[in-house]
């Protein structure tokens, strides 16, 4: 069964969206009819995505290379977004890197910030400039990118994990700062994806099958439209009483005991 979503008339702006996940959530929106304003790292990439976003739907798009560790660029980029379609109806704060791999005692201070400042300031900073804009115009929906490794640890991804749990903080936190103001705020969680992420993570496309695939019930690795799928539902009306959750998908590795 297809389940097809109708966001015409929505202004969507999708940070850390060049490639992967958020790519393919890009593209999803766009199909479902909301414009787009896009942003991430990759100024070839956003230009291919807003091309490829062209050739499939009429909607109005827009790219813009921000860095989220950026203060000042992520401040411009809202203020561009809000001027270039008016209001903001729905965002998506997706930007993550995967750090380096290895055992807390060989990462140094600038690993620990990098991640800190990509996967975990990058979302606060998207918060900080959605809510005003969202509260003043009366509502709308949020949704972080988290991980499963934001519930769970796993060895030689300390910091990365912590990242990811920080996320879930921000996202339950800022819920419930305005949760009578018509705007929700949602997280999700994603097991194992194959994107460029997953395979910086461990090396390459095959070590990180043979590290994953064994902890996934499902037996299979998702794709990116399968977690855009759920950035649409929780963004759409049909998630209207949801909001403060971390949406796990996985394909089962947590209930099997991934995170035990
Ligand atoms: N792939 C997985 O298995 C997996 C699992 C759980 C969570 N995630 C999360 O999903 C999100 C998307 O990752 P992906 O798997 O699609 O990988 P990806 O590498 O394809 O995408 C990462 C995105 O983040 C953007 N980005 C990176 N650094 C940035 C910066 N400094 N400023 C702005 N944008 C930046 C990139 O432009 C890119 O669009 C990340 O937050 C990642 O942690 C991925």
């Amino acid at each position: 069964m297809q389940v097809t979503y109708d966001f015409t008339g929505k202004n969507a702006l999708l940070i850390g969206c060049t490639t992967g996940i958020g790519r393919a959530t890009a593209i999803a929106f766009a199909k479902a009819g909301a414009n787009v304003f896009i942003s991430g790292i990759g100024a070839g990439e956003g230009r291919s995505l807003q091309e490829e976003i062209r050739s499939v739907s009429r909607v109005e798009v827009e790219f813009r290379e921000v860095d989220v560790r950026d203060g000042q660029a992520m401040e411009d980029l809202h203020r561009r977004a809000f001027e270039r379609f008016g209001r903001i109806d729905l965002a998506f704060n997706n930007a993550g890197v995967s750090g380096k791999t290895a055992p807390v005692q060989d990462l140094t201070e600038a690993d620990f910030y990098q991640l800190i400042d990509v996967n975990l300031k990058g979302i606060f900073l998207g918060l900080k400039y959605q809510v005003p804009h969202m509260t003043a115009q009366g509502g709308g929906a949020i949704v972080n990118t988290s991980s499963l490794f934001g519930v769970m640890g796993f060895a030689t991804t300390a910091v990365y994990c912590a990242s990811k749990w920080g996320v879930i903080g921000l996202t339950n936190s800022v819920a419930l700062e305005v949760a009578r103001k018509n705007i929700r705020v949602n997280a999700i969680a994603p097991g194992s994806v194959m994107t460029p992420l997953l395979t910086d993570m461990f090396g390459s496309e095959q070590a990180a099958k043979d590290t994953v695939l064994p902890m996934i019930p499902m037996g299979r690795i998702s794709s990116p439209s399968e977690i855009a799928q759920l950035v649409l539902f929780l963004s759409s009306d049909a998630a209207s009483f949801i909001t403060g959750q971390a949406v796990i998908i996985d394909g089962g590795g947590f209930v099997a005991g991934a995170g035990q």
